[in-house]
């Protein structure tokens, strides 16, 4: 295949994209930026960019409280990306969409009012085996403090979600499923809408851990009838520190608070506290004013290029590197299921995974080496680690032609 800057089936034209991220203008080791860590944190556009330095520069202020008009400006930004979010999710409400710092405070907020106030001891929390830290430890952690049962739903050699074995895992003890809708380490892609039909017939909840699949592909929490679907923004191509939560509106307004502060309440004394509705019962102290903005910024611009050719441009990519990357014997790609996100995890005979990330680096080219927060997917491979190159909407053939050449050349040198 020849370096194909516009996908012709698609008429995607990456090369603009490229153009839209100020970051690729800035070689590295004075090599040109070859990113392929945007399953870590994805590059933000100068959309993004503009849109917090905009909020800072003309339309700043503390939202909910003011009464002047920048205040009231600022209000309806914050508003108004909380109805892109909506969208974007295929959410019923605004009021099901709760602002966060990421995906991983999502899961802990879930946990601790969900989990708290409506599971005992002896109740089941099942994930599965490919989840990252973050929607494992809060599971653990209120596993042990209720006396829960947390069980692991099997994943085959190839990374593919086993389905039937979940089905033997669900019971009556069943309350919660907490599943990924991508991994981040084998890019699988889980059949979601199976899954959360068979929880919802044993009467589980289902949370979604979305951060791998929203920037891929396009999402429909309605469609999907998941009861909580988290992400963060910063994967996403927006900015870090803000993330999303959706629920079910009447499982959010059924929940107990999380933290407690100002914005979550509508009445005070020394003796009570009265909540506020959701979202805000949830939004304690000030958030992320211009994170939320800019995310709604990010959502537009996505929503501009399309999730459909995203999608194509992402897969053109990724059924090409697996093409170049199998033409090394020693190499050993971990995670072949039949649906995934464009993540490549590998190995290389005889050389540890960070000295491939290493010597890549002095390349220009940016791969994440390790246990990719999921060290339980790892251990099922054997492995402490893998090389894991993802790739986003910039990414072009000719960074997998310099990631092949890299690791070619990684091979000579270890040889
Ligand atoms: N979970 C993030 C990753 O996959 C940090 O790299």
């Amino acid at each position: 295949m020849t370096m194909a800057l516009r996908n012709e089936q698609t008429d995607y034209d990456v090369a603009r994209v490229r153009a839209d991220f100020p970051i690729f203008d800035h070689p590295v080791n004075g090599n040109r930026l070859v990113f392929l860590d945007s399953a870590a944190s994805a590059q933000k556009p100068r959309a993004t960019i503009d849109a917090l330095s905009r909020c800072y520069e003309t339309e700043y202020a503390n939202i909910h409280r003011g009464v002047y008009d920048l205040s009231m400006r600022t209000t309806k930004a914050f508003e108004a990306a909380r109805d892109k979010v909506r969208e974007f999710l295929g959410a019923a409400e605004s009021r099901e969409i709760i602002f966060l710092r990421g995906g991983t405070e999502a899961i802990n907020l879930v946990a601790a009012t969900y989990g708290r106030a409506n599971l005992a001891a002896g109740d089941e929390i099942i994930v599965s085996h490919m989840e990252h830290h973050s929607n494992i430890v809060p599971w653990q952690m209120l596993r042990d403090e209720l006396g829960l049962k947390l069980r692991v739903a099997p994943i085959d050699d190839a990374g593919n979600f086993r389905l039937d074995e979940f089905e033997k895992l669900l019971n009556q003890r069943t309350r919660i499923v907490a599943v990924t809708h991508a991994s981040n380490a084998l890019g699988t892609i889980v059949p979601l809408k199976q899954v959360i039909a068979l929880a919802h017939d044993h009467g589980a909840v289902v949370l979604v851990d979305g951060c791998q699949a929203v920037p891929h592909m396009d999402i429909d929490v309605a469609e999907l009838d998941c009861d909580f679907y988290v992400f963060s923004g910063h994967k996403l191509y927006g900015p870090s520190g803000i993330g999303v939560l959706y629920g079910k509106a009447a499982l959010l307004e059924a929940m107990p608070p999380y933290q407690g502060g100002g914005e979550m309440i509508l009445h005070v004394s020394f003796d009570k506290t009265e909540f506020n509705v959701i979202p805000h019962k949830f939004e304690a102290g000030t958030p992320h004013i211009a994170g939320a903005i800019a995310l709604g910024a990010t959502i537009d611009y996505l929503n501009e290029l399309g999730f459909e050719r995203i999608a194509a441009h992402e897969q053109m990519l990724l059924e090409y590197a697996t093409e170049r990357l199998t033409e090394f014997n020693s190499l050993r790609l971990i995670g072949t299921a039949d649906r995934k996100a464009s993540i490549l995890s590998f190995t290389l005979e005889g050389i540890h995974p960070h000295d491939i990330g290493t010597v890549l680096d002095r390349q220009g080219i940016a791969i994440r080496a390790g246990h990719h927060c999921a060290q339980p997917v790892m251990a099922h491979f054997g492995l402490a680690a893998t090389a894991r190159a993802s790739f986003g909407i910039y990414n072009t053939t000719e960074d997998v032609d310099a990631l092949a050449g890299a690791i070619g050349k990684t091979i000579e040198m270890f040889g």
